[in-house]
């Protein structure tokens, strides 16, 4: 193969268990993530190399449990110059799995560009028996390459499976088939080269959504409705200044009473309040199993607390912040 003719794909490496690594083979829980640089992680996939010619970036090295709004700024503004270089064809970003979804619902919503954006990550770290981040890496590089990615919005390629952004989720704390779409399902697979897609996005997303990269994020907080609960946190975060708030509640994000008062007083001191569902999957109906009309509150439909969260962060920082609009902005995306 002429390798020039390959597509040129940029892989920005965040860390994660992909670059993680335990004191032994055997060992694929007690390890560091975000330890082994992007050129190590690239030279243990030589399949790459007949697939796409890598220009490889080291954004960051963290366990993406600690992800922080100001490398998502970083991470997206570098995604949006990488995109608009003629000679790059996609962009690969590893990154952990624990907060990968959230990652990928806020680039699909802020980068302005109709290439391929693919994160992967893996559930084992590289010094494990059967590592899945190689086979992961070189999936995602051959999704980012490929022309029917494009327009798609920002994917994920996990275990095979390509997913959008909107709708995956972390499912397993353990297994390698650790992605799911609850609601919709896939969007379609990688296997040997071979790239198929089975459904195609229909929320707006990169260069149809309204949404810009953030430099300042508004605080926005989850709270979880539980047997027993109480109004302390949404008060506190009141106190503390919080802009908006998402409810993870129960079932059909229904909250408990003692939690709802405080919500109708949080709304009357200008916060939007959020109902999501910490089920899992499903939907939270507007005025189902809570009154958003009494409470002054907005229905998050199918998107999980942590993506709500994601959505009014952007929704706020556009300015949308009474409870129609950003109703609007919900029902929309
Ligand atoms: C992380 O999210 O950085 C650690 C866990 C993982 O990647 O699976």
């Amino acid at each position: 193969m002429k390798t020039d003719s390959l597509p040129l794909i940029a892989v920005l490496a965040t860390g994660g268990t992909i670059a993680g690594r335990a004191g032994d083979a055997a060992s694929t829980a007690g390890y560091k993530a975000g330890v082994v640089g992007v050129n190590d992680l690239l030279d243990a996939v030589p399949a790459l190399g007949n697939v796409a010619r890598i220009h490889a970036e080291q954004i960051a090295s963290i366990d993406s449990k600690d992800m922080s709004h100001a490398l998502w700024t970083t991470l997206a503004k570098r995604i949006d110059e990488l995109a608009a270089q003629g000679d790059i064809s996609g962009i690969v970003v590893t990154h952990g799995t624990d907060t990968l979804e959230e990652t990928a619902y806020m680039l699909h919503l802020t980068v302005k560009t109709a290439k391929p954006v693919v994160l992967t990550a893996a559930m084992r770290p590289s010094s494990a028996l059967s590592a899945d981040g190689p086979l992961n890496l070189l999936n995602a590089v051959t999704v980012a390459a490929c022309e029917r990615a494009k327009g798609q919005g920002v994917l994920v390629a996990f275990n095979n499976q390509i997913h959008t952004a909107r709708d995956v989720t972390k499912t397993s704390t353990y297994a390698v088939d650790a992605f799911r779409s609850p609601e919709t399902g896939a969007l379609g697979f990688v296997q040997d080269g071979r790239v198929e897609f089975q459904r195609a996005v229909t929320k707006p997303h990169t260069l149809a959504s309204e949404f810009a990269i953030v430099d300042e994020w508004p605080m926005v907080e989850i709270v979880a409705s539980y047997a027993g609960a109480s109004r302390v946190a949404v008060d506190a975060l009141v106190a503390a200044g919080v802009k908006g708030i998402v409810v993870a509640g129960t079932g059909n994000g229904s909250v408990h009473a003692s939690i709802t008062q405080a919500l109708v007083d949080a709304v009357k001191a200008g916060v939007a309040v959020v109902r999501a569902s910490r089920v899992g999957s499903g939907h939270v109906m507007r005025n189902g199993a809570a009154s958003d009309d009494a409470l002054g509150s907005v229905s998050a439909g199918t998107l999980n607390p942590y993506k709500a969260r994601v959505l009014l962060m952007l929704a706020l920082a556009a300015g949308v912040n009474d409870a129609r609009g950003v109703q609007r902005v919900f029902d929309m995306y």
